[in-house]
C-alpha cells in the first residue's frame, strides 16, 4: 500500500514525532498571543517573550541538573552548540581527543580547525559495537590537549559512551569535556556536575520533544569560549563589545521564541515521564525489533550486543538489498519511515564495518507502540521473501 505520509514513524533519532499536544499548543499560543523580541523592549509582550525563554532555560536546567539556567545558551540546534564550543575553545596548536563514533557536527568543525588554524585531532577507536574503552582516552592525553569531545550515544549504533568515567579523567587532567547529547538528552540521566561535563550541546527537536530549530549548549561558568556570533542582544547596547553577561554573550540575534515555548513544554513533558522511564521503554522496543530481525536471513544487526545498555536505535543491513532501496520500499509500500545511508557519521560506519554499504536505521521514541515495532519486523520478513538470498 502506498502512503502519502508515513504512518509508522521510526525516525526519532533524527526528529521526534508526533509532539505532545502541550508542545503544539505552546507554539501556537506564543504565535497567537505574542512573540515579541525578548530582552529588546520593556513593553509587556517583550517581557512575556523573555519569560518564555526563561521557562525553557529553567526546565532544561532542572533536567540536566545545571545549577544556573543562565549558563545555558539557547541555540537553533546541537550543531550550533557544538560549533560554539569547538570554535570558541580552541586555538592554534591545540590537540583534541574525540571518538570514532562522532557525528559530522563534531568532526567537521574539528577538521575545519585542523586545516584553518592548525589544531591536531585524535579519534579514539571504539569496538565494532561502538563501545569505548575509557583507558584509550587517558592514553592519548598530551600536554597540548585542550579539549575532549565525545558523543554520549552514537546516532548510528545506539551505544552509550562512559561519560562519567571520561569526566573523571578530564577533570583530573584539567581538560574541558564537551559532550554531544544529541541522542541522549531526554533519554539518559545527565548531571553535568556529577559527570564532569564542561560543555553540553543538545537538540530540542529529538527526545526533548520540542520543535525543530531549538536546542542549546551548557557552558561551565569557569569557561569563557569566544562567542560564535557577535551582534545585538538588547543589553549593553552602547558597547561595541559583545556583553560578558550570560546568556546574552552567546545569544546574539532574535531567538526562536515560539520554538522555545514548545521546547519548554517538551522538557516539562520529559520531566513528567522521566528519562529513566523513556529509556526503559525504548530499550524494550529495540529489543523487540532486534529479536524479530535477528531471525531474518541476511540481516546484520549493528550496535551493542544483547544485554548491553543502548539508546532507542536499531541499525542494520540486509544482504542483497541496498540500504537506500530498503528504506524506499519501507516508506512506499509499508508506510514506515526510517533513515538510510551514512547518518552523517562515517566514522561510526568505519567502526561498525559498514563504510562501504551504509545501513538502515530504525529509531523509536517513548510514544512508539509495540505494534509499530512489530510492523517493521513483519515488513522486513516480507521483503526478504521478495529478495531471496
Ligand atoms: N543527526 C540526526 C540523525 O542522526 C539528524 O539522524
Amino acid at each position: 500500500m502506498a502512503q502519502e505520509q508515513p504512518l509508522i514513524y521510526l525516525d526519532h533519532a533524527a526528529t521526534s514525532w508526533p509532539k505532545p499536544q502541550a508542545v503544539v499548543d505552546a507554539v501556537m499560543q506564543t504565535l497567537q498571543q505574542g512573540a515579541a523580541n525578548p530582552g529588546r523592549g520593556s513593553h509587556r509582550m517583550a517581557v512575556q517573550s523573555g519569560r518564555v525563554l526563561f521557562e525553557a532555560r529553567k526546565n532544561l536546567a532542572k533536567l540536566l541538573r545545571i545549577a544556573n539556567p543562565n549558563d545555558i545558551a539557547l541555540t537553533a540546534n546541537t550543531t550550533v552548540g557544538l560549533n560554539l564550543a569547538i570554535k570558541g575553545m580552541l586555538k592554534p596548536g591545540d590537540h583534541v581527543i574525540a571518538t570514532a563514533v562522532e557525528h559530522n557536527s563534531v568532526r567537521r568543525p574539528l577538521e575545519y580547525l585542523k586545516s584553518s588554524i592548525g589544531i591536531t585531532v585524535t579519534y579514539v577507536e571504539t569496538d565494532r559495537f561502538g563501545e569505548l574503552d575509557v583507558a584509550r582516552i587517558r592514553e592519548e592525553i598530551r600536554p597540548e590537549t585542550a579539549l575532549v569531545a565525545a558523543a554520549h550515544s552514537s546516532n548510528l549504533l545506539g551505544s552509550i559512551l562512559p561519560i562519567a568515567d571520561i569526566g573523571e579523567i578530564t577533570r583530573r587532567n584539567g581538560i574541558p569535556l564537551l559532550v554531544d547529547a544529541a541522542q541522549s538528552a531526554g533519554i539518559l540521566d545527565i548531571d553535568v556536575e556529577e559527570m564532569g561535563i564542561d560543555l553540553l550541546a543538545f537538540p530540542g527537536h529529538k527526545a526533548l520533544l520540542g520543535p525543530q530549530g531549538t536546542g542549546g549548549v551548557y557552558i561551565h561558568p569557569r569557561l569563557d569560549p569566544v562567542p560564535l556570533l557577535h551582534g545585538g542582544t538588547g543589553s549593553q547596547s552602547e558597547s561595541a563589545e559583545q556583553p560578558t553577561v550570560r546568556p546574552d554573550r552567546y545569544e546574539a540575534g532574535t531567538p526562536n521564541t515560539p520554538g522555545m515555548a514548545g521546547l519548554a513544554a517538551g522538557v516539562r513533558h520529559v520531566l513528567e515521564l522521566t528519562p529513566k522511564a523513556v529509556h526503559a521503554r525504548e530499550t524494550e522496543l529495540i529489543a523487540r525489533i532486534r529479536d524479530g530481525l535477528a531471525s531474518v536471513a541476511g540481516i546484520t544487526l549493528l550496535g551493542p550486543q544483547e544485554g548491553r545498555p543502548r539508546t532507542g536505535i536499531c541499525a542494520f543491513t540486509m544482504a542483497g538489498v541496498e540500504a537506500s532501496e530498503l528504506s524506499f520500499i519501507l516508506d512506499q509500500h509499508y508506510g514506515i519511515a526510517v533513515r538510510a545511508g551514512y547518518h552523517c557519521t562515517p566514522l561510526a560506519h568505519w567502526s561498525a564495518g559498514t563504510a562501504e554499504t551504509g545501513a538502515v536505521r530504525a529509531s523509536v521514541g517513548a510514544s512508539t507502540t509495540d505494534q509499530e515495532a512489530e510492523a517493521l519486523v513483519l515488513a522486513i520478513r516480507e521483503i526478504r521473501t521478495h529478495y531471496p538470498i
